[in-house]
């Protein structure tokens, strides 16, 4: 496969070794003028807006996802394949399924289940485990005890449903108590394609998540509020991309 993509308007040496995915196009354009130097725009197919800039001298990407597996797994696998691109760092919201994790926490992804059926397209005579990246889960960590952010490594639950018809209004974590019986910490969209399209391309992934929803206590964060926990984990981020450089 070849560049331009469908998706991907740009050439491989637009790009830095790692690409920072939030799930919003919006908030891509916001990272990268807010925390990065000398961004440009790299892709802006569909208002996928990529940018690419400086931090602490290091060039880094950060391009949207778009939301769900399906968009996750598009751009994941074009900028590993087709762009050369080393690191994926998703950075997404989650909503908590354990009591113990709190507003704002970050839930770093060792591992991604899923209720997806993406990975039937690898035909495995079994089930895969997806994880992260052991050297990006390292640096992440690294980074998030070095900022003293309050984080949680673990599972996650990849989730093709957000509305769910067995969910009834307001119990959104009725459909997935089984999930949290397995010590599942938390429910986003993305991470486990991220992972798959990592390991079957041989390329790194890592998902921090900050948590905007507790699902089991009934809280959410204001809009104001996702800011807040948002700018910790970009630090968390970013410092795990510079750690990464080589
Ligand atoms: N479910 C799925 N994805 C999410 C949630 C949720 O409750 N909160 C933030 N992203």
């Amino acid at each position: 496969m070849n560049y331009p993509t469908p998706h991907i308007q740009a050439t491989p040496a637009d790009f830095g070794q790692t690409v920072l995915m939030p799930g919003d196009p919006l908030r891509s354009k916001y990272i990268a003028e807010h925390f990065l130097q000398d961004a440009v725009l790299v892709n802006n197919v569909r208002g996928v807006q990529g940018y690419t800039g400086l931090y602490k001298g290091v060039r880094v990407s950060v391009m949207a996802s778009g939301m769900g597996m399906p968009s996750m797994g598009i751009y994941s696998h074009e900028l590993f394949e087709v762009f050369g691109v080393r690191n994926i760092l998703r950075i997404g919201s989650a909503g908590a399924i354990q009591p113990e994790i709190n507003l704002k926490d970050l839930v770093i992804a060792m591992g991604a289940s899923m209720d997806s059926n993406y990975q039937a397209q690898f035909h495995l005579m079994g089930t895969f485990a997806p994880i992260c990246s052991y050297e990006m889960l390292q640096a992440a960590t690294k980074s998030a005890d070095e900022l003293g952010a309050a984080y949680h490594v673990g599972n996650l639950l990849s989730s093709d449903f957000f509305y769910d018809d067995d969910a009834g209004v307001p119990d959104a974590l009725a459909p997935k108590k089984n999930w949290q019986k397995m010590g599942v910490l938390a429910i986003e969209m993305e991470s486990a394609a991220l992972y798959l399209n990592a390991a079957r391309l041989h390329r790194n992934a890592l998902c921090i998540c900050s948590v905007s929803d507790q699902l089991v206590r009934h809280e959410y964060l204001s809009a104001e509020e996702r800011q807040t926990g948002f700018a910790q984990m970009m630090q968390v981020a970013l410092e795990t991309a510079v750690k990464l450089e080589k």
